[in-house]
């Protein structure tokens, strides 16, 4: 078993047997990419999607529109898109402009061309344990548990409560007969939490957060973090050097569930095109 969970080996993987399945299909899979605004983060994250897309074989269409177009002009976009037969998958990049109503525009994606995850239907069927798309980075992180550990059984505590991380991971977890704990910016005794965990994955977005002594022996660490540190340095909500020695198992930042990220979100289009049929 690995100690650091190389997700950029296991992406490759999973990318090359998609790239084969998508060879073999009759109409090449489409995603539209929707980028509101200039904000550079989400600019590196659109490009990686995009050019990903395209070297995997797929159909990829992108729309930068400005960062004051109106929420009107946008839903009609997503109109179009949702009929668009060429289009199997769509993705709005977040986060929005603050005059764009979030919910509102993300909502109006058809559940069967939600590649995200992020749509009511979506997240409600996860909850059901019946998910249509389950959403990308939660499936890395299971997907990367899954490649050490058996979930079953085990106590995995989740660190952060976000709609897009922590609370669908969580379901997935427990869907898998974890017993689960979620905690949260609030909690209180944080450490009196993640020190029982077999599995601790971190979703709260404070770097290097979690030390060594709040890290069970033998527990295996999903750091979901990526924060840019005053020397421009990328580091994830887990303190890496110091627990990974106590770790069985333990992503690292960069390098962990980042590039797994793309991976889940091109089998989600995948499953896109199932749902289609
Ligand atoms: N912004 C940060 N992560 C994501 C993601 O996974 N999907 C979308 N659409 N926007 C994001």
């Amino acid at each position: 078993m690995p100690k650091i969970i190389d997700g950029n080996k296991i992406r490759e993987k999973i990318l090359s047997e998609l790239k084969s399945k998508i060879s073999k299909l009759k109409q090449k899979p489409g995603l539209a990419i929707v980028l509101v605004g200039d904000n550079p983060a989400s600019q590196i994250y659109v490009n990686s999607k995009e050019s990903k897309c395209k070297e995997m074989g797929a159909y990829c269409e992108r729309y930068g529109l400005p960062k004051d177009v109106s929420e009107m002009d946008l839903l009609k976009l997503i109109d179009e898109l949702n009929n668009n037969p060429k289009i199997h998958g769509i993705l709005v990049q977040l986060p929005l402009p603050k005059h764009l109503d979030e919910k509102l525009v993300t909502n109006s994606i058809l559940p069967g061309k939600d590649v995200d995850g992020f749509t009511p239907s979506s997240l409600g069927s996860l909850m059901s344990g019946s998910a249509i798309i389950a959403p990308a980075t939660p499936r890395a992180i299971i997907y990367l548990i899954e490649s050490v550990t058996k979930i079953e059984g085990k106590h995995a505590v989740v660190v952060g409560r976000s709609n897009i991380v922590g609370k669908p991971v969580a379901m997935m977890l427990l869907e898998r007969n974890a017993t689960v704990t979620i905690c949260h910016s609030k909690t209180k005794g944080l450490e009196n939490y993640t020190k029982q965990a077999d599995i601790l994955v971190v979703a709260c977005g404070s770097p290097k957060m979690i030390k060594v002594d709040m890290v069970k022996k033998g527990a295996v660490v999903i750091d979901v973090g990526i924060n840019r540190t005053a020397g421009n340095k990328i580091v994830g909500d887990v303190d890496f050097d110091s627990v990974k020695e106590v770790a069985s198992c333990i992503t690292p930042v960069p390098g962990g569930v980042g590039p797994m990220t793309i991976a889940m979100l091109m089998d989600n289009l995948l499953k896109a095109v199932e749902l289609k049929k």
